[in-house]
């Protein structure tokens, strides 16, 4: 058998090549491009191609269904009258060569966005090299260009065809009607292909006439069309064969139909037949095909006429490399490890991904029907700020329109502004972390931008199907200030009865979703915290820039504001069930729209109130020690109001989750974080799974918590190395200045991802390592935004400070070169900044601090706070550069 190669960059943009990447068949690559194209590739031409659930050109895979070969893309050649090839792997006789030693030669390059197979059979003395990706513009196809070598010394006869089987319908109807729906499908053949059109959008609770159609196109290099076709997928294959040995290609079968041909209801396949060639020896063919989805009426001459040549391949193909090589080129990292720096490409790239595909699109990502969900949009956010700030500035606006007024929101968001959705099943869930992600990711942005006046910004309400009106019918509008009031300030009094935030249908974890009724999520209790108190310190300073002495919320909010001129008592769980109830039976008439006036440096210190009280609530009360000494956070409560971690007769229970957020939030000291750090990695590290994983193992199916323990320990939320938590612990650390224990988790998470014979995962942070240690749910991970955050203005130390810019590199001996160098390329004020760091004297991160910054050779003056540079916003953004060079000295 030949062995599966590790990747290897080969590039300066992420490019890659894996030797004999046939060789695994749980792979994928994503093609998409903004217009919502998505395909998913295998090295075998296997996945789908679609741009929404409802249209789906080729048929929905999940993982399990990429070692069949019903979706593949495929290329048939019949060589010499005699022997049958398919250059892309897919043919009966192919299959049985696997595991003989004598499998062909299969090398994989990919980069941005782009995949190439090169497939050698030396027998036969053909090669075939077949280039994948989707144009950047706003046409939603996929093209493909096989490329046929002679390699041999003797003319070859070939006849080529090519065949995508077309499924042109929704993912629904993959069981649901499966053959009704090919009933619909109206199928006829063209001068340079096939397209199907079917009659009706197929949906019992309602059928609609059907506007998508989807079509397969092709020509030779020179633009020349195919001789004919073979649109019936039972006459192609032959009633006998198989999309593996299909009878057109195997007896070289004349029956094809020329264009102008109509046929209907029945299965479609995009087949098309060159004409036969000979092929010299060393001569080359190339022949391009377009898979097409469209929305509305398509002249389909005219678009084989704009892509279906070797040359037009060739230029969107350029187009396309530049374009995504522009659009990453605003973040760019240059350290000591290299490889580790093109890695880090890919997952810059993730977000983009994710924005495009949302959690529905890509092989193991096979649930939901689109869209994002809402911890996700926001966590998204994070990174696009970092590489988009513009657009995501009025994306940020838009998200609050999906928070209802008792601190609830929509929960699937559509790819328009303001589309929301409450839930995919129509079931209405709350997950109790929902309410605390806008405010990190708003934080974030006033940080890079100084953009404080966003905060008074006047923003709707959701309300099932539309926005919340008031009393008197109007749209009730408040501003995003109370937007986040309304979000903490519910969850603040919705306790459970050991006084942390009720745990409801989940928190981060999904797969915590039965105990709804007791269960307490006591780690998000200490983000609302720490959101508590920066939401009080943005305030502050948002008084301070506007000379502000009072703001207008909405009046029933004064219930929640308690400290304001009434006694309190955070102590007491009733106190506090009582001021929500009061609230909510408020609300329940719907909202008056009035209006009062709040005092801010009162409803500062009201907030201040709140957040300290929690912190000294999680260190009096969910601080806890082993018998062995052990010391760490509990992280929940179960629906049985039993605490969840420390000493157990199966074992000491530890969740990573119930750490990460004291240390994130600050609640825990110094010694706490270390302490934590001792117990997770004793508890949690494993290496073989890539670091620490997300719980220790159970040993139990915990009815009484989440579906989660229902899953093999090791897996998934079960205990995996879950990189979207690990990320956010290795963030949490380097933000309280534990850098070399932060370094660690993320290294042992890259290390184990490049150990492909391990990891089976392309570049890129997968979502999981699964107990086999396999690499799983690539690309579509929140994880990806967190660890470009984290590298960008962590380990880099390049952030915003209400504007201002930042310094405060974390940078380990490891990550400077020879010469000590390290440097990023990041934009800040608009700018694409190029900070190098330079570490001469090679000193340890906790050893050195900004010593000297010049801004395009010029000495500036920046404040020094505790280390770090503060650089006046005025020094950058008033440059008449774009990109601007900045060379920062540590000492
Ligand atoms: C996925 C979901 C995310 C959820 C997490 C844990 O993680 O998308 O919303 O919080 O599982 O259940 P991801 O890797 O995408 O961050």
């Amino acid at each position: 058998m030949k062995k599966l190669d590790k990747w290897k960059f080969i590039g300066e943009n992420g490019e890659f090549k894996v030797e004999n990447a046939d060789q695994s068949k749980y792979l994928y690559f994503p093609l998409a491009n903004e217009a919502e194209m998505m395909s998913a590739i295998t090295p075998r031409l296997h996945g789908d191609i679609k741009t929404g659930q409802n249209t789906f050109a080729m048929r929905p895979v999940s993982l399990e269904d990429l070692h069949n070969t019903k979706s593949a893309r495929n290329f048939w050649l019949k060589v010499n009258g005699q022997n049958i090839w398919s250059v892309s792997g897919n043919s009966a006789a192919q299959f049985a060569k696997q595991f003989s030693g004598e499998e062909e030669d299969v090398e994989l390059e990919a980069g941005l966005l782009w995949h190439k197979i090169t497939r050698t059979n030396e027998n036969l003395n053909l090669k075939a090299e077949i280039t994948n990706f989707v144009p950047t513009n706003s046409d939603t196809l996929e093209l493909m260009q096989v490329k046929v070598k002679n390699t041999g010394d003797e003319a070859l006869k070939i006849e080529p065809t090519a065949a995508v089987p077309i499924y042109g319908r929704s993912a629904d109807n993959l069981r649901d009607h499966r053959h009704v729906t090919s009933l619909l499908h109206r199928t006829k053949t063209l001068e340079n292909g096939v397209v199907v059109k079917p009659t009706l959008s197929f949906d019992e609770r309602g059928h609609k006439q059907n506007e998508v159609s989807y079509a397969v196109l092709g020509a030779e290099a020179d633009g020349k069309a195919p001789v004919g076709f073979f649109p019936v997928l039972e006459d192609y294959i032959g009633d006998g064969g198989s999309l593996e040995w299909p009878e057109a290609v195997v007896l070289s079968s004349d029956d094809y139909l020329k264009a102008g041909a109509e046929i209907d209801g029945y299965e479609t396949v995009g087949a098309l037949k060159f004409e036969e060639i000979t092929l010299k020896a060393g001569a080359e063919a190339a022949y391009v095909i377009a898979i097409s989805i469209a929305e509305e009426e398509v002249d389909y001459d005219k678009l084989a006429a704009k892509y279906c040549s070797q040359e037009k391949f060739e230029k969107y193909l350029t187009e396309n490399k530049e374009f995504w090589e522009q659009k990453l080129s605003v973040v760019d990292f240059n350290s000591a490890d290299r490889e580790f720096d093109q890695w880090m490409k890919w997952v810059t790239l993730q977000p983009i991904l994710r924005r495009i595909y949302g959690c529905s699109f890509l092989p193991s990502h096979d649930y939901g029907r689109g869209g994002r969900g809402w911890r996700d949009l926001w966590q998204d956010c994070l990174a696009l700020l970092l590489m988009e700030p513009e657009p995501v500035s009025d994306l940020l606006y838009n998200n609050f329109s999906g928070v209802r007024i008792d601190g609830s929101n929509a929960t699937i968001i559509g790819s328009e502004p303001g589309e929301f959705k409450a839930d995919r099943n129509n079931i209405k869930r709350v997950w109790m972390d929902h309410g605390a992600w806008p405010l990190i990711t708003t934080k974030l942005y006033i940080d890079q931008s100084g953009d404080l006046d966003f905060l008074l910004k006047e923003q709707s309400y959701f309300e099932e199907g539309s926005e919340l009106k008031d009393q008197n019918d109007e749209i009730y509008q408040g501003t995003v200030i109370e937007h986040f009031l309304v979000q903490h300030l519910t969850h603040f009094f919705d306790v459970g009865e050991h006084n942390n935030f009720l745990l409801k249908n989940g928190d981060w974890n999904d797969g915590l979703d039965m105990a709804e009724n007791r269960g307490e999520s006591v780690a998000f209790t200490a983000l609302y915290g720490s959101n508590l108190l920066e939401l009080a310190e943005l305030l502050k300073a948002l008084a301070a820039e506007k000379d502000l002495e009072k703001i207008e919320l909405a009046e029933e909010l004064s219930i929640l504001l308690d400290t304001i001129e009434r006694d309190f008592n955070y102590g007491s769980v009733d106190y506090k069930r009582k001021v929500l109830s009061d609230y909510r039976q408020t609300c329940s008439q719907g909202i008056s729209g009035r209006k009062i006036e709040v005092d801010l440096t009162e409803l500062i210190s009201d907030l201040e109130s709140k957040g300290q009280s929690i912190f000294e609530h999680l260190n009096q009360n969910e601080w806890i020690e082993t018998e062995a000494g052990d010391k760490f956070y509990n992280g929940y409560y179960d629906d049985d109001g039993q605490r969840l971690e420390g000493d157990h007769p199966k074992g000491i229970r530890m969740t990573l989750t119930g750490q990460v957020f004291p240390v994130m939030a600050g609640v825990a000291d110094e010694d706490q974080i270390q302490q934590v750090v001792d117990s997770a990695d004793k508890y949690l590290k494993d290496l073989s799974v890539g670091g620490y994983r997300l719980n220790t193992d159970f040993k139990e199916l915990k009815t009484n918590l989440g579906r989660l323990f229902g899953f093999a320990y090791g897996h998934k939320e079960n205990g995996a190395m879950f990189s979207h938590m690990a990320v956010m612990y290795s963030n949490a650390l380097y933000k309280q200045g534990f850098a070399e224990a932060g370094h660690k988790v993320i290294d042992y998470i890259y290390q184990h991802c490049k150990d492909f014979d391990t990891s089976r995962t392309y570049p890129g942070i997968p979502e999981y390592i699964n107990q086999r240690g396999r690499g799983m749910y690539p690309y579509l991970t929140g994880s990806a935004s967190w660890l470009l955050l984290t590298e960008v203005t962590q380990i880099f130390g390049v952030r915003g400070e209400l504007g201002n810019l930042v310094l405060d590199p974390k940078l380990l001996k490891s990550h400077f070169d020879a010469q000590g160098e390290a440097a990023i390329k990041t934009i800040f004020a608009d700018k694409l900044l190029n900070i190098t760091y330079l570490n001469s004297n090679q000193l340890k991160v906790d050893d050195y601090q900004v010593q000297e910054v010049k801004i395009n050779g010029q000495t500036v003056n920046f404040e020094n706070k505790a280390g770090a540079a503060v650089v006046e916003r005025s020094l950058i953004s008033e440059s008449a550069e774009e990109e601007l060079k900045l060379e920062v000295v540590l000492n």
